[in-house]
């Protein structure tokens, strides 16, 4: 996280220090999912948790219905007034924040005007969930400030909600949840279909968590994504012949989808649901052998898990298969899986602390050579949801 004091002297430096309230300071991190990847628009299980780093907010209450946007990431920087946040490409990352103020406003709530920083420590674009943390953050803080009732799960939703509607990306649960409400040192299992969920201590003893970034830019609006959310509808569509009640993969057990897998006549989109059926059980399986702390069994687990992303459900690409190849040849790495979306972003590795060194080293080197591109490490702990900092 960038540092505060500096953060606040940029407020300053930007609206002056005669606004008519008190400066607030709120945090939303990133997320990296674990395991459990293109199941939540299936309403089946992920395993995600929150990072220690994402995005800060500064914020202050004015009093002429204005609201001024600003982050130390970009440049763009103006007011806007508080009647009008209609989506505009020309406004680029403010229409996050814009996507709030309006649905908040849809809700009857009443947003009045303030100035407002942003400063991301979340690579843009990297699969760790830059758009979901700016928008939790936003969602939380503008909450907090009306003095109304800040439900987390709720505030996923509005989220969740304003990045298919407004900014038109059809993305699941997962993301805004995990921001929302991790908690530190916990991952959460969550049941995207009813949207129980539980924290789960993450012992990882001497083992550490470190992400990967290929640099290999995905965009989700363009990429396949949308594609593979109506393949999975389509599996469900020739499953209910079966199964008339069906209305999500997640709903069907291992042993159900193998008796009737069949029913589903496009050997591609069969694929697919495979993909999705397997992954959900390999959560469970997951939540299993963590209890019983075989962190070599989730693991393997990790490593079934990128297999079929880039086998059934064709998500992976070059970048993340090199790097997850070339983790997996170092020794004291349990597991290494793609997180996210797929297409690029980050993997995300099991490494045991006395390798954590090497393993950057030599995998960083060996992707360059085969993919030219320089990849970013981070050694990751688990940080918490969205909160006011002091
Ligand atoms: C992106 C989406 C999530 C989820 C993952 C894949 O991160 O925003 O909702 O679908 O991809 O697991």
């Amino acid at each position: 996280m960038a540092d505060l004091q500096a953060l606040k002297e940029r407020f300053i430096e930007l609206y002056g220090n005669d606004g008519a309230g008190e400066l607030h300071v709120f945090h939303a991190p990133g997320r990296v999912n674990l395991i459990g990847e293109h199941t939540d628009y299936n309403g089946g299980y992920v395993f995600p948790a929150a990072l220690t780093f994402g995005t800060t907010m500064l914020i202050r209450k004015r009093s002429d219905g204005q609201v001024g946007f600003a982050s130390t990431n970009f440049p763009l920087h103006k007011h806007i007034s508080i009647t009008n946040v209609a989506f505009d490409p020309a406004d680029e990352w403010m229409n996050y924040p814009k996507g709030i103020i309006a649905e908040l406003q849809q809700r009857g709530i009443a947003v009045s005007g303030y100035d407002i920083l942003f400063s991301g420590a979340i690579p843009n674009g990297s699969g760790l969930s830059s758009s979901a943390s700016i928008e939790v953050v936003t969602a939380f803080g503008l909450l907090t400030m009306e003095g109304q009732p800040t439900d987390k799960v709720e505030i996923a939703l509005l989220s969740q909600k304003v990045e298919n509607e407004f900014i038109g990306v059809k993305c699941g649960i997962m993301d805004q949840f995990a921001v929302a409400n991790g908690k530190q040192d916990h991952a959460i299992l969550l049941m995207c279909d009813t949207l129980e969920y539980k924290h789960v201590p993450f012992e990882s003893g001497a083992y550490k968590l470190v992400i990967g970034n290929t640099n290999k830019k995905r965009g989700l609006v363009d990429s396949a994504y949308n594609e593979r959310r109506a393949q999975c509808e389509q599996a469900v569509k020739d499953l209910q012949a079966q199964f008339p009640e069906l209305t999500l993969l997640g709903q069907l057990s291992l042993e159900q989808f193998n008796e009737y897998r069949h029913l589903i006549k496009d050997e591609t989109v069969r694929k697919r649901a495979k993909h999705v059926v397997e992954e959900i059980d390999r959560v469970l399986q997951s939540m299993r052998v963590l209890e019983q702390g075989d962190l070599a069994a989730f693991g393997k687990l990790m490593i079934a898990s990128h297999d079929s992303l880039r086998d059934l459900y064709e998500v992976t690409g070059l970048e993340l298969d090199v790097m997850v190849e070339e983790a997996l040849k170092v020794q004291g790495v349990l597991g290494s899986r793609m997180t996210g979306a797929g297409f690029g972003g980050c993997t995300v590795s099991l490494v045991h602390e006395e390798s954590v060194a090497v393993f950057i080293e030599q995998v960083g080197q060996a992707y360059k050579e085969r993919t030219g591109l320089t990849a970013d490490f981070y050694v990751c702990d688990i940080g918490d949801g969205v909160k006011e900092l002091a």
